[in-house]
C-alpha cells in the first residue's frame, strides 16, 4: 500500500512585482536580480490578503481535482513562514472555511521544506490508517519582507499549492521514499527575528526593522547547493535508484543557480529540472506544489515516471521526496 497525491490545486495573487517595479523601490537592477537568482517577477498579495485566503483557494481546487468532498478530508497539514498569527494555526481557519470536519488540523514550521515535510507526514499517517489528507504549502511572504533591504525583498513571492494525498491499493504509483534532515546550528542566517517570545513585539523591535526576513544569502546559498544534493541522493539510495532513473527534478525554487549546481553534481540535464521561479521567485513553502501542479498542466509528467522533489529552507530543514506517477 502505497500514499499517492490523488488531487492538486495551486493559487497565485493577480498582482505581479517585476524586477523593474523593484528597480523603482530599492537600489537594484533587472539585471542583477535575472543573473544572480533567474527571477524576473513575483505575485504579492493586497493588504487585505493573509496566507489562509490563499491557502483556501489551493485547498478547493486540490480537493475539487482530487474529486472528493471536503467532508471526506481527514486531516490538515499546512507548511508555512508566515501563518496568519502566531496561533491559532492556519490550517484550523483553512479546516473551517473549506468545509472539512472537526478533523486535525496543524501547521509545520519548516521554512521552505514545509510542504514536503507534510507529505512525509502525510505518507506515514496513511500507512497508519489514515486516508484523504490534505497538505499545503502557503506563504504571503510581502508581508514579512523589508523593502529597504535589497539583499531580501528581490528574492521571495507570494502563493499556495495543495495536495490530497490518498491510500494507493491498486497499483505502483505513490510515494517511493523520503528523506528528511534538520540542523539548528545555522538558524541565524535566514530568519525573522521578533514576534515570538524571545523578543516580543516593542516599540524597539519595530523601529529596528525585526519583523522582517533577515538572511545572510552567500552562506545560505552554499548550505542550500549542499542539502539539496545531499536530499537527492538520500532519497535516491533508499529507492534503490540513481539520478539517471528521475524523468523529472522539482527543486524548491529559490535561486536558477542553487538548481544548477544541484542538478550538474547529480548529473542530471536541465531539460530534466522544473523550474518556473522567473514567475514567482521563492515562494517558501508554496514552491514545490505550485511547480508540481504546472509540470503536471504542461504534459511534464507521464503516469510510470519517477518524480524527485528536493527542499530546504529555514531552520535549517531539508530533505527530499520520491514518488512514481
Ligand atoms: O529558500 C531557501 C533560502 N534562501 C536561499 O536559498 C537564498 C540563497 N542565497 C542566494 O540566493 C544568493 O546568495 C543571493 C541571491 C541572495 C545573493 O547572491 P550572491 O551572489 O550571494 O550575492 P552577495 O550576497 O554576495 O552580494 C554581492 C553584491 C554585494 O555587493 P558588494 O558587497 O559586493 O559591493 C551586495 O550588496 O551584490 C549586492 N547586492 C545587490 N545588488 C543589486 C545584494 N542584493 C542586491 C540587489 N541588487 N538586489
Amino acid at each position: 500500500m502505497k500514499a499517492y497525491i490523488a488531487g492538486i490545486g495551486i493559487y497565485v495573487p493577480e498582482k505581479v512585482l517585476t524586477n523593474f517595479d523593484l528597480e523603482k523601490i530599492v537600489e537594484t537592477s533587472d539585471e542583477w536580480i535575472r543573473t544572480r537568482t533567474g527571477i524576473r517577477e513575483r505575485r504579492i498579495v493586497d493588504e487585505n490578503t493573509a496566507t489562509s485566503d490563499l491557502a483556501v483557494i489551493a485547498a478547493k481546487r486540490a480537493i475539487e481535482d482530487a474529486g472528493v468532498k471536503p467532508g471526506a478530508i481527514d486531516a490538515i497539514i499546512l507548511g508555512t513562514a508566515t501563518p496568519d498569527m502566531l496561533f491559532p494555526s492556519t490550517a484550523c481557519i483553512v479546516q473551517s472555511k473549506i468545509g472539512a470536519r472537526k478533523v486535525m488540523a496543524f501547521d509545520i514550521s519548516a521554512g521552505c521544506s514545509g510542504f514536503l515535510y507534510g507529505l512525509g507526514i502525510a505518507d506515514a499517517m496513511i500507512k497508519n490508517g489514515y486516508d484523504n489528507i490534505l497538505v499545503i504549502g502557503a506563504e504571503a511572504l510581502s508581508k514579512v519582507m523589508d523593502f529597504t533591504d535589497r539583499a531580501t525583498c528581490v528574492l521571495f513571492g507570494d502563493g499556495a499549492g495543495a495536495a490530497v494525498v490518498k491510500k494507493n491499493n491498486d497499483d505502483e504509483s505513490g510515494i517511493i521514499s523520503s528523506y528528511f534532515a534538520s540542523d539548528g546550528s545555522d538558524w541565524k542566517l535566514l530568519h525573522q527575528p521578533a514576534g515570538g517570545s524571545r523578543i516580543p513585539a516593542s516599540e524597539e523591535s519595530v523601529k529596528k526593522r525585526l519583523h522582517y526576513i533577515k538572511m545572510e544569502g552567500n552562506e545560505v546559498f552554499k548550505l542550500a547547493v549542499r542539502a539539496m544534493i545531499e536530499s537527492a541522493i538520500e532519497t535516491l539510495k533508499k529507492a534503490n535508484l540513481s539520478p539517471k532513473d528521475i524523468a523529472l527534478l522539482i527543486p524548491h525554487q529559490a535561486n536558477i543557480r542553487i538548481i544548477e549546481a544541484t542538478a550538474k553534481r547529480l548529473d542530471i540535464p536541465m531539460e530534466k529540472v522544473y523550474v518556473n521561479l522567473d514567475r514567482y521567485g521563492n515562494t517558501s513553502a508554496a514552491s514545490i506544489p505550485i511547480a508540481l501542479a504546472e509540470a503536471r498542466a504542461e504534459g511534464r509528467i507521464k503516469k510510470g515516471d519517477y518524480v524527485l522533489m528536493v527542499a530546504f529552507g529555514a531552520g535549517f530543514t531539508w530533505g527530499g521526496l520520491l514518488m512514481r506517477m
